[in-house]
């Protein structure tokens, strides 16, 4: 073990590993609810992120029982009627290149394999996607947005206080799936939930207890190694 470790008992380790290699986007939940106490704890942990300057710019939604339920029918039926998509910000770079294409790619085809998607099935492929706007069933999403005059660096503060999240959940037996998807239509989850047009949408975020029965549950994209993402500079 590592010596930064040294002076944290080893099942610390364990355990802090475990809630981090275990998240996993998961795409098919429980009906059974999660405690508002709950949600608020893991938020109040989250919220211990670091930001620059401790700015802390993130500002959460909590959207479940009928509230999540319109929004989730206008969302699916946004994108049923092919609805064109407003996003507020470019999440993927504008021209694909090797190696992150591939990734992209290996991904996808991954994720529809395992439902026996073939490629060129759009329409399997749509409604699978449209499985985002049915929040893949969780009874709870979060929607996160920031002030839109922030900059660069309070996006790295954005995912940090988000993998906080995430991580914390695990920490519970909770899962959870981040959502780009959710930022596709700006416009009706601000009209739903009253959000202002000084926000911007940044994403969204279910969580719940995973459908272990869904094979869409065992999907599990693989990781480059070391090789391919580290320079050691020691002379
Ligand atoms: C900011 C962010 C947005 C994402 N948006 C979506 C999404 O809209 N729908 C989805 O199914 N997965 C989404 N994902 C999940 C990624 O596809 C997933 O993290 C990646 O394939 C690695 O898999 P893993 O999270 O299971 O380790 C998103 C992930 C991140 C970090």
């Amino acid at each position: 073990m590592s010596a930064r470790f040294e002076d944290l008992p080893d099942q610390t380790f364990q355990a802090v590993k475990h809630a981090i290699v275990s998240r996993k986007s998961t795409r098919a939940f429980l009906p059974r609810p999660v405690e508002p106490a709950l949600i608020d704890e893991l938020l109040l942990i989250a919220g211990m992120a670091p930001s620059g300057s401790n700015i802390q710019p993130w500002k959460v939604h909590v959207v479940s029982g009928k509230a999540r339920d319109k929004l989730s029918a206008e969302l699916l039926a946004a994108h049923q009627q092919k609805m064109p998509e407003e996003r507020e910000y470019q999440y993927y770079p504008v021209k694909w290149r090797s190696p992150y294409i591939e990734r992209r790619r290996a991904t996808g085809w991954g994720l529809y394999g395992l439902l026996n998607i073939t490629k060129g099935d759009r329409e399997a492929t749509a409604r699978q996607h449209g499985r985002n706007f049915e929040f893949f069933d969780a009874p709870v999403v979060l929607i996160f947005t920031m002030d839109n005059d922030m900059e660069t660096g309070s996006w790295l503060d954005y995912g940090m206080f988000l993998q906080n999240l995430m991580v914390a959940a695990r920490g519970c037996g909770l899962h959870t799936c981040p959502q780009a998807a959710l930022a596709n239509y700006p416009g009706i989850v601000k009209k739903q939930l009253t959000i202002g047009d000084d926000q911007i949408i940044v994403c969204g975020m279910v969580m719940g207890y995973e459908d272990t029965s869904d094979p869409v549950n065992q999907f599990q994209p693989s990781r480059i190694g070391l090789e391919e993402f580290v320079t050691y500079h020691r002379d």
